[in-house]
């Protein structure tokens, strides 16, 4: 009696656990090992097509570090950002801050197609780009993070909160404040998150008030850059974020102290307010730098991730299924 009650209480146990993980509730739950029987190899496939991609053009890395936070602050990490327009469906890709602007989608499609022989219908875009943002800064000699995976993919997109959600480089200090604290951040991690722009390139375009209309830019600095950004003209001219574009380390902040912010929102760091202590610590400091920025990251990287049977897994990333 005791046995058999025993071996049913084992028997509704066994039952229970196999039908929790078949048809059980999602709790937004990423975990480090989501593919580790479904797709073993996944992570060395994106690894190695980030650095043949950065190895062809550094800039790249910044380019997949970029998309990973427009995909991020839209709506959370969904894979949003890569959906193409069509006839009846209106996507991410032009709004403000991504038309001619974001880059890197081939890049992306290389990799799922990659992942699409090995493990069919695996692996998430989402997934994708998360990794590859943490390749891309590995890539150009920045910190790792211990990304999480089992995010899905959406099957909708906002350009409205594209537009409303990623700040633009003419922003102040307060706006970049609160767009980030209404993602969940603190001030100290919207500083140490803008060091990304320790590496990569801003069109003329984003930076032109800054060398016309600012004060707080260095003259020489500013005069260096008008050759490539005239007063009009030239809106597609890139010049680098910071000094060293193509090395993940702490110029970009070096730099700020030195007025020599390329954006207008950078120098707001910098520029007597209450992020000054923070850059002056961060340029003295690249490992506290590092430690903050990894951190961040993998926080922006578990932001309103679809899990569980939410959204799906695309198989092309430039549309749903
Ligand atoms: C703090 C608020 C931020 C503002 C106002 C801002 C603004 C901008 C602007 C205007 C550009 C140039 C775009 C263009 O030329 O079309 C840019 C480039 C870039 N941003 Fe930000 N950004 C911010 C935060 C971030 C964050 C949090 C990340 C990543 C974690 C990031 C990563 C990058 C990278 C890597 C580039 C260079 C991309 C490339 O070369 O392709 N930015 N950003
Ligand atoms: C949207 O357009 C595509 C072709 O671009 C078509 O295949 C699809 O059925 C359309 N969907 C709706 C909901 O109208
Ligand atoms: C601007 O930078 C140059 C170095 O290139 C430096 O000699 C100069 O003193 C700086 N100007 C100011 C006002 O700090």
């Amino acid at each position: 009696m005791a046995l058999s009650t025993l071996s049913s209480l084992f028997k509704l146990s066994t039952f229970t656990l196999f039908f929790l993980v078949l048809f059980g509730p999602s709790y937004g739950q990423l975990s480090a090992n989501f593919y580790t029987t479904t797709c073993p190899n996944f992570r060395s496939i994106i690894r190695s097509a980030v650095n043949t991609a950065v190895s062809n053009e550094a800039r790249m890395g910044a380019s997949l570090l970029r998309l990973h936070f427009h995909d991020c602050f839209v709506n959370g990490c969904d894979a949003s950002v890569l959906l193409d327009d069509t006839a009846n469906f209106t996507g991410e890709k032009t709004a403000r801050p991504n038309s001619n602007s974001i880059r890197g989608f081939n890049i992306i499609d290389t990799i799922k197609t990659q992942l699409e022989s090995q493990c069919p219908g695996v692996v998430s875009c989402a997934d994708i780009l998360s990794a590859a943002a943490s390749d891309s800064v590995v890539a150009l000699g920045g910190p790792s993070w211990n990304v999480l995976f089992g995010r899905r993919d959406s099957t909708t997109a906002s350009l409205s909160a594209a537009n409303s959600n990623l700040p633009s480089g003419a922003s102040s200090l307060s706006t970049l404040i609160s767009s980030f604290s209404n993602q969940g951040f603190t001030t100290n991690e919207m500083i140490a998150l803008s060091g990304a722009h320790t590496i990569g390139q801003a069109r003329c375009t984003t930076f032109r008030n800054r060398l016309y209309n600012d004060n707080n830019i260095n003259a020489s600095f500013a005069a260096s850059l008008t050759p490539n950004c005239p007063s009009s003209g030239g809106d597609n001219n890139l010049s680098p974020l910071d000094s060293s574009p193509t090395t993940f380390d702490n110029r970009y902040y070096r730099d700020l102290i030195n007025q020599r912010g390329l954006l207008h929102s950078d120098q707001e760091l910098f520029n007597g307010g209450s992020a000054d202590a923070q850059v002056r610590t961060y340029s003295t400091n690249p490992t506290t730098f590092s430690r903050d920025f990894a951190s961040a990251m993998l926080k922006m990287s578990n932001l309103n991730p679809l899990t569980g049977s939410s959204g799906q897994v695309r198989t092309n990333c430039r549309r749903t299924n």
